[in-house]
This record gives C-alpha cells, structure tokens and sequence, in this order.
C-alpha cells in the first residue's frame, strides 16, 4: 500500500547532504537548550496559570503542571531517542516517515503544523495584549479597530511582531539564536524573580483548601464540556481530580514547544549528543520553575480572584508593588518574543522537511544562497501567522494547538517503539531504557489529556484532519518522491556555503 510506504533512515540522513537542501549546521547542545526554554516559557505560565488555577484546578493547578509534566517528560524521551537516531530536519514528520509510513508522517507534520503555526499565532495574540498593559502604563492607548481581533478588526501590533521576526529568521539561524539568548535570559530574570519576590508576600490560608471540592460549573454544557464529561454524561464539573486534569489538559499548552528542539537537529553540530539533552534539560527546567511560579502565584492571592489575564503581574499589583508587575510585563513581553520566534524557526523546518520530500511543492523548499535558511518558507509561513494573528482572538485556538499537538506525541511515541523493533540495528546515541513501558504510557498519558478537552475542540481536530487527509490523496501522494521511485538524491547543483 503507498501510503505505507517509508523511507528509508540512511536516505533521509543522505537527503539532508544534498547542497540545494543544505541548512547550516551551527548549532551546540547550549544552543538548543537556549532554544526550548526560549519556546517552552511563554503564554502557558505568564496567563494561562490564572484561568487554570481558577476556573479549574484551585492552589491544584500546581499537580497539573506535574502531571502535564509526566505527559511532556514521557513523550520527550521517546522524541529524544527518534531524534538521536534520525538526526534530520522536520521532527516527528521526519521520524515517522522512516518509522512507519508516509501517511503517518504526513499527518504528524499536519498536527505540527496545528501547534507551530497556530500556536505562534495565539502568542502573539498574547504578546500584543501584554502590549496594551504596557502601552496603558505609559498613558498610550491604541484605538481598538487596530488592536483587538475581538471587539475590533484587526490586531495590528500582533501581526507586526510576526512580520518583524520573520524578518530576523530569515537573515539566518545564528542570528536568531543570538537574540533568542539574551531574551531567554531576561525571561529566566522575571520568572526567578516571581518566585524569589512572591515568596515573602505568601499566605498559608490561601492554600486551603488545596483541592476544591468538585462542584458542577457554570453556564457550561454541550460543545464546551470535555470529552470525557460528554461520554459519561457527567456534565460539566469544576475542580476536584477531574478539574485538576481538565487543568492538566489546559496548562500543557505551556510545554509545548520543548519538542521544536528535534526540529532543529539537521542545524546541530552534534545532533546524535545535543539533541537528547537540549530536550530534556529545557523540560525539567521548565517543570521545576513552573511548579514554582504556580505555588507562589496561588500562595501570593487566592485563586478566586486570579487575574486570568496577566496573573503574575497582577499578583504583585494586588500586593501593593505595581513596580514590580510593571518589571514583569515588559519580561513577559520579552518571553513571549522569543515563543512566537522559535514556533515559527520549528514550522518552516517542519514544512521545509515536507516540501524536501515533494509531500508540499518542492520550490518552496528553496535555501537561500547566502544566509543557508529555508527563506521562501519562513515569508510564507510568517505572512500566514501574520493574518491568523491579525484575525483570530487568543482563546478560540489555545486548546486547537494542545490536541494537536497531544496526537502528535502519540503517534511519535508509538514510531519510536516500531523503529526500535524494525531497524534495532541503527546506531542510537540516546537509548530509552523499558523503551515500551514508557511508549505505552506516554501514549496513556497524552490520550488521557486529550479526554480533558473540550468537545468543541475533538470536533475542529477532526475538520483539521479531514482537510490533511484531502490535501494529502489530492496532492502529496502523488507528488511525493518516494511515489516517483526516488530512492536517491536528486542531481544537485554546486555547494552553496
Ligand atoms: N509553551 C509556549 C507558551 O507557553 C507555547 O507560550
């Protein structure tokens, strides 16, 4: 069967020499981790913290940032072995093309692009409204036709940024990652201060009780109750263990991006050492300052009366130090810069990696001749995330990046197991050890999450879907190099570097 058909490991390593497709390999294992905190800190923490803590999970929301960690932790290790074995552009599309098949891949690189473009999009939807706290503070106020895709037409501010970053990833890698780097360390500032400074403004009582008691929640039924809720006809319940999940399945979104990192790994000096530990060292980073962040933000205030918009800063407004909250604003500004940034870097490797493969048309995978950057994807893909931002309000997408990004870890986490059992010959730096213990519950563990979504969100998934699938049998199948019989390098032209 053709969609079934995959490639093979050593050819996808191969394709990558050739020079027309060659992108520049300057990156080290600092680097990346640079890169996964610069993504992986963002949005999930700055805002979605506040709505978690409290429409769902109370003081709680801290075990939902664990448990969304053990779902991330689990998927990752098995990312980091497929990476360390397929160290070539486009992650879990490139893996699973030589795991399983061509569909498979296909499909996989499809949710990528639900949670790297889309997902780009929604930050820097945030990234403009923590514009507008900034703007207020300094007596600036933006007319709402142009700064608000909800209440006005447009959100310029948001579709600016985009247009500006893009321009940076085009001038090339290195370039970005310099930048990425110094932001990352100013985001790394506010988010140890939060800790450090909120520490002395906690309260014992606002701790209790720690896991409200379940009770049903309000106005909400039909499309926007979860899966799991609408399947056992449950109806729609706040806090307690099943809020503490459905809390789990929301602040995911503040992880996600730590998986950009195997995209990156064609780019890497050493990807076979780097790109395990760019993965996993920016992922229990993060997991350690969250946890963190959410125990001192639900101690500092209780968490009926979080800010769901910007809780951290408010937090500390709420304590008499706006000083402080405005310290944090122009961070949190900073943060979500360079989220939006490497979201965008992961999409257009990932669609380059497809456009390499003829599943999207070939010219668009063009590398450009001085800076080595896929820059003919990088505008197109920045353009799209321009308009998305420009049009879409945050919340409307938020949970759309999650589940498509849940099912990508699960077909990633089934891949590795069939690549260990089909080619237990390839050299693998990075080895998981019960490899099909932690497959089998990293596949648990997402689907599990997934179940705490809502069902408006199962049902824009499965149009999402339907589209791939429409795009793939009219176009990719028979488009695609291996449909061609294309088991070699095409001819290439002269090295371009
Ligand atoms: N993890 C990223 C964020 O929280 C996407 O903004």
């Amino acid at each position: 069967m053709s969609v079934m058909r995959t490639k093979s490991v050593e050819q996808a390593i191969q394709e990558t020499e050739e020079p027309e497709h060659q992108l520049k390999k300057n990156l080290s294992g600092l680097d990346l981790t640079v890169f996964g905190v610069g993504v992986i800190i963002g949005t999930g923490i700055f805002v979605l913290t506040g709505e978690a803590a409290q429409e769902s999970a109370g003081p709680a929301v801290a075990i939902s940032f664990v448990l969304a960690a053990i779902a991330c932790g689990l998927a990752g290790l098995c990312y980091a072995e497929f990476a360390s074995t397929v160290p070539v552009a486009g992650s879990a599309y490139t893996f699973s093309y030589a795991g399983i098949g061509e569909l498979v891949a296909w499909i996989i690189g499809w949710d990528l692009i639900l949670e790297l473009l889309i997902g780009a999009a929604t930050v820097s939807v945030g990234w403009s409204q923590y514009l507008g706290v900034l703007l207020d503070t300094l007596g600036i106020s933006l007319p709402t036709a142009i700064s608000n895709a909800e209440d006005g037409v447009f959100n310029l501010p948001a579709a600016l940024i985009v247009l500006a970053l893009t321009a940076v990833l085009v001038t090339g890698v290195r370039i970005s990652s310099r930048l990425n780097a110094v932001i990352v360390a100013i985001k790394l500032l506010v988010v140890l201060f939060v800790i450090v400074a909120g520490l002395f403004f906690v309260k014992a009582s606002n701790y209790t009780p720690f896991i409200p008691p379940s009770k049903p929640s309000e106005g909400e039924s039909g499309l926007s109750q979860t899966l799991i809720q609408a399947v056992f006809g449950s109806g729609p319940a706040a806090f307690g263990v099943s809020g503490i999940l459905a809390a789990a399945a929301l602040v995911f979104f503040a992880y996600i991006g730590f998986d950009v990192v195997a995209t990156a790994a064609e780019e890497t000096k050493k990807p076979q050492r780097d790109v395990p530990r760019g993965i996993l060292g920016s992922l229990v980073l993060c997991t350690i300052l969250y946890v963190a962040v959410a125990l001192v933000v639900v101690g500092m205030q209780k968490y009926s009366e979080l800010d769901p918009e910007a809780p951290l800063a408010t937090a500390f407004r709420d304590v008499g130090h706006p000083l402080f909250a405005d310290f944090i604003t122009v961070g949190a500004l900073a943060g979500l810069t360079s989220v939006i940034m490497v979201l965008m870097l992961g999409q257009s490797r990932v669609a380059f990696a497809m456009a390499r493969d003829h599943l999207l048309p070939p010219a668009i995978g063009k590398v450009h001749p001085k800076f080595g950057t896929p820059y003919r994807i990088t505008i197109i893909v920045g353009v799209i995330v321009a308009v998305l931002a420009g049009l879409l309000p945050l919340s409307a997408l938020a949970e759309m990046v999650n589940i498509g990004t849940l099912f990508a870890f699960v077909l990633v986490s089934i891949s590795t197991l069939i690549l260990r059992r089909s080619r237990p010959d390839l050299d693998r730096a990075f080895r998981v050890r019960g490899l099909p213990v932690v497959a089998t519950l990293a596949v648990v563990a997402c689907v599990v999450l997934m179940l705490f979504l809502e069902v408006a969100t199962w049902l824009r998934f499965l149009v999402w879907m339907a589209v791939g699938f429409a795009i793939y049998f009219g176009y990719g199948r028979t488009h695609s190099r291996l449909a061609h019989g294309e088991t070699e390098p095409s001819p290439a032209p002269a090295r371009v570097d």
